[in-house]
C-alpha cells in the first residue's frame, strides 16, 4: 500500500506549521510535526538532569520512554510515559534542547521508524528539516519552505506577543540565526532541500498564497 505523503521542510520559522495543519485539513490527511518529537525528547532530558553530551545517559533515557500521541479532531496531545506535556513543548528552551540533541545519532535513529508510523491511509503532511531528504525519500511532493531571517524573527515575535509574551525581537533573531547554523551544518541529517524539492521563499508570501501554491502543484501530479 502506497500512501501519499507531502513533506514541508525548511527552517523554524518559515511558517511550515501553519502550512502543514492547513494542508492536512483541507486534504484530509495525518499530520507529522517531527519536531515535536525532537522537543519531547529534549523535554525528557531536561526533565531528567541528563548532560546533552552524555550519550550513555540519553541512550538509556530514550530507551525507557514511551511516547503517544491521542490524536482527535480539533487537538493533538502528546503523551509521555502517559502524562499530557502538550503545553510545555512550545517553550524556548525546549527548543533549543531540541535543536541541540537533534545532531545527536542515536536520538535520530531512534526517532526515524516513528516518524514513519505516521504514513497512513489517506495521506500525510511531514514537516520538519529532513522529510524529504532522510525519514520519506519517495515522497510524491517535496516542499523547502524559506523566508529571511528577518522575516521569520517578525514573525515569531508577533506569535510570542499575541500569546501575551513580553519578547525581544533581537533575541529572537540572534536565537534564530544560531538554531539555522546548527540544523544546516551538523553532519547527520542537515537542513538541506532535497534534489527533487519545490523551494519557496515565504518572505513577501502570505500563509494562503504558500497553501494555494502547495496545492495547485499537488493537483498538477495527479
Ligand atoms: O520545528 P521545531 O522548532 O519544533 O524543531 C525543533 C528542533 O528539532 C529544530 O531546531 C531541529 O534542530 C530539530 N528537528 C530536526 N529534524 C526534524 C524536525 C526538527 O532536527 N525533522
Amino acid at each position: 500500500l502506497i500512501v501519499p505523503v507531502i513533506t514541508i521542510d525548511g527552517p523554524s520559522g518559515a511558517g511550515k506549521g501553519t502550512v502543514s495543519q492547513i494542508l492536512s485539513e483541507k486534504l484530509g490527511w495525518n499530520l507529522l510535526d517531527s519536531g515535536s518529537l525532537y522537543r519531547i525528547v529534549a523535554y525528557a532530558i531536561l526533565k531528567n538532569h541528563i548532560n546533552l553530551d552524555d550519550q550513555v545517559c540519553i541512550e538509556q533515557l530514550i530507551k525507557s520512554i514511551d511516547i503517544t500521541y491521542n490524536v482527535t479532531e480539533s487537538s493533538t496531545e502528546v503523551l509521555l510515559d502517559d502524562k499530557n506535556i502538550t503545553n510545555y513543548l512550545r517553550d524556548e528552551k525546549i527548543g533549543e534542547t531540541a535543536s541541540v540533541i537533534a545532531a545527536n545519532e542515536i536520538v535520530r535513529g531512534y526517532l526515524i521508524q516513528k516518524q514513519k508510523d505516521f504514513a497512513k491511509p489517506p495521506g500525510l503532511i511531514a514537516d520538519g528539516r529532513d522529510m524529504g531528504t532522510v525519514i520519506f525519500p519517495n515522497a510524491l511532493l517535496k516542499i523547502f519552505l524559506d523566508a529571511s531571517p528577518e522575516e521569520r524573527a517578525r514573525r515569531r515575535t508577533k506569535q510570542l506577543q499575541d500569546k501575551g509574551l513580553d519578547v525581544n525581537i533581537d533575541e529572537i533573531l540572534a536565537n534564530i540565526i544560531d538554531r539555522d547554523q546548527r540544523d544546516r551544518n551538523r553532519s547527520i541529517s542537515p537542513l538541506v532541500p532535497a534534489d527533487n524539492a519545490i523551494v519557496i521563499d515565504s518572505t513577501n508570501l502570505s500563509i494562503n498564497d504558500v497553501v494555494s501554491y502547495i496545492l495547485e502543484s499537488y493537483a498538477l501530479l495527479r
